[in-house]
This record gives structure tokens, C-alpha cells and sequence, in this order.
């Protein structure tokens, strides 16, 4: 764990220690952080958890294959605030940095992914505050994802706080696409030469491939349940 005296030296380096306002406070409210984003992960996780075990029940399956979790390290969120251009305080981690602390979903289906977002949507202790939909439009690498920013309430002694939260929702085709290339490539500084741009695009349209294959065995092989029942 890092301490605060490592954590001012952090942020001199990156030349964030020309800050308005107080500093040691800032900072102490920057040591306390990953703790209130930790819970709210907590919070977020039983939730899914709950519902993973509800639609199990319902359903006969679980449209989540699992979820991981993580929280930014304080050095990562410092570069990211000095990366957006944004003098380092609290207030603005809180409302600049909404990747604090991160849920990913891996799902069999697509159609998964899309019925939990609308499940989302629709809770009155989940609030979602925006949608990427990197499925519908990939990224220019071949990069696909639904990304959610949402709210949890904290319910602290001092009353509801609400934490952002970052949630990725991937098939297990698209999970392993990215997982590939932030090994291989991600955040790699220099111009990828074309052909392997190239490959990697076509490594992507071949995971989506995979999905829509699977997706058509899936209806094949319910239909020829249901036909057995009949
Ligand atoms: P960041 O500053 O990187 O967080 O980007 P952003 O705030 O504009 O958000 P974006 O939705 O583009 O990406 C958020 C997160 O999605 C990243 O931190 C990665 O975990 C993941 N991600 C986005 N693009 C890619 C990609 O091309 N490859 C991989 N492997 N992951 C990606
Ligand atoms: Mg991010």
C-alpha cells in the first residue's frame, strides 16, 4: 500500500503539486478513496451475484460467466487526470475519473449483454450515467464492449454517497479479442505497421464471427429441444 509521503512525492513527480486549495487534505481525501470505491465494488458485486443465482433459478442458466474487478492504482489515476488535462483534487477524480473502480461481465451471448444493460437501466439502486456501445460501433481496431457508467449508493454514517463505477460487458469471444491484444498491443505508443493492424481487425471480425455462430447452434439446438418435448 502505498503511503501519503510516496503519494506527494507521485504527484510532484508528475508535476500535479500545484494545486489549488489544500493540499494535505486533498490528499488525505485521495488515501481514503480506495477504500469508498472498494465497497461501492462490493456493493455492485453482491448485486450481480444476486441476480447471476436469480436468472440460474428462472431460467435454468446464468447469461454471466464471470465477473472480475479491479480498483485503479492511485499512481494510474494520477497520470490519467494529468492525461485529461485536469489539475489534481479530489473533486475532480470524483467527477473527471469514472474508471475508479471497474467491473468487467463476461456473457455467453450478445442478446446477454443487451438484456442485462436494459436490466440496469431499469433499477432504482443501479443509475446509469452513459453508454458506450463499442458492439454496435466497434472501435477503429476492432475493439468491441458495451461500456456502462453507473452509480451505486454508498450508505455511509455521513448519509448516501453515490460512486461511480465502470462496467464492461464482453462475450467470452470478445473478452478473449481484448484480453490478446492489450497483451500484445495496448497502449503501445508508436503506429502499428498496416498488415498488423490489419490482422488484428480481422482476428476481431472473427471472434464476432465465432459469436454469431454459436448464437445460431444455440436456436438450433433449442428448437430440437423443444421439438423433442412436443
Ligand atoms: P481510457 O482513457 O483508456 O480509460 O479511455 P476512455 O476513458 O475514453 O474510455 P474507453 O471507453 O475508450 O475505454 C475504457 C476501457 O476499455 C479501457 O481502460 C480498457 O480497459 C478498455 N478498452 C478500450 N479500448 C480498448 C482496446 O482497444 N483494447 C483493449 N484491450 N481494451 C480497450
Ligand atoms: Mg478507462
Amino acid at each position: 500500500m502505498i503511503t501519503l509521503e510516496q503519494l506527494q512525492v507521485r504527484v510532484q513527480d508528475l508535476g500535479l503539486d500545484k494545486l489549488s486549495g489544500d493540499v494535505t487534505r486533498q490528499l488525505e481525501e485521495f488515501k481514503k478513496m480506495p477504500a469508498l470505491y472498494r465497497l461501492a465494488l462490493n456493493e455492485l458485486e453482491n448485486k450481480i451475484e444476486t441476480l447471476k443465482t436469480e436468472w440460474k433459478m428462472r431460467n435454468g442458466y446464468s447469461p454471466i460467466e464471470h465477473i472480475k474487478c479491479r480498483i485503479k492504482e492511485p499512481a494510474s489515476i494520477l497520470e490519467k487526470i494529468k492525461r485529461k488535462g485536469h489539475e489534481f483534487s479530489y473533486e475532480n477524480m470524483e467527477n473527471y475519473i469514472h474508471d475508479i473502480a471497474g467491473m468487467r461481465i463476461v456473457c455467453a451471448f450478445v442478446k446477454d449483454i443487451y438484456q442485462l444493460a436494459d436490466h440496469f437501466a431499469g433499477r432504482e439502486d443501479i443509475r446509469v450515467i452513459e453508454v458506450k456501445d463499442y458492439i454496435a460501433h466497434p472501435k477503429p481496431n476492432g475493439y468491441q464492449s458495451l461500456h456502462l457508467i453507473v452509480a451505486v449508493p454508498l450508505i455511509l454514517l455521513e448519509g448516501t454517497r453515490w460512486v461511480k463505477a465502470e462496467i464492461q460487458l464482453r462475450t467470452l469471444a470478445m473478452d478473449f479479442w481484448a484480453s490478446m491484444e492489450h497483451i500484445l498491443y495496448y497502449k503501445y505508443d508508436s503506429q502499428l505497421p498496416p498488415h498488423v493492424a490489419d490482422e488484428l481487425k480481422s482476428a476481431a471480425r472473427a471472434a464476432d464471427e465465432l459469436d454469431q455462430k454459436m448464437l445460431r447452434l444455440r436456436k438450433e439446438i433449442l428448437e430440437l429441444t423443444a421439438s423433442e418435448v412436443d
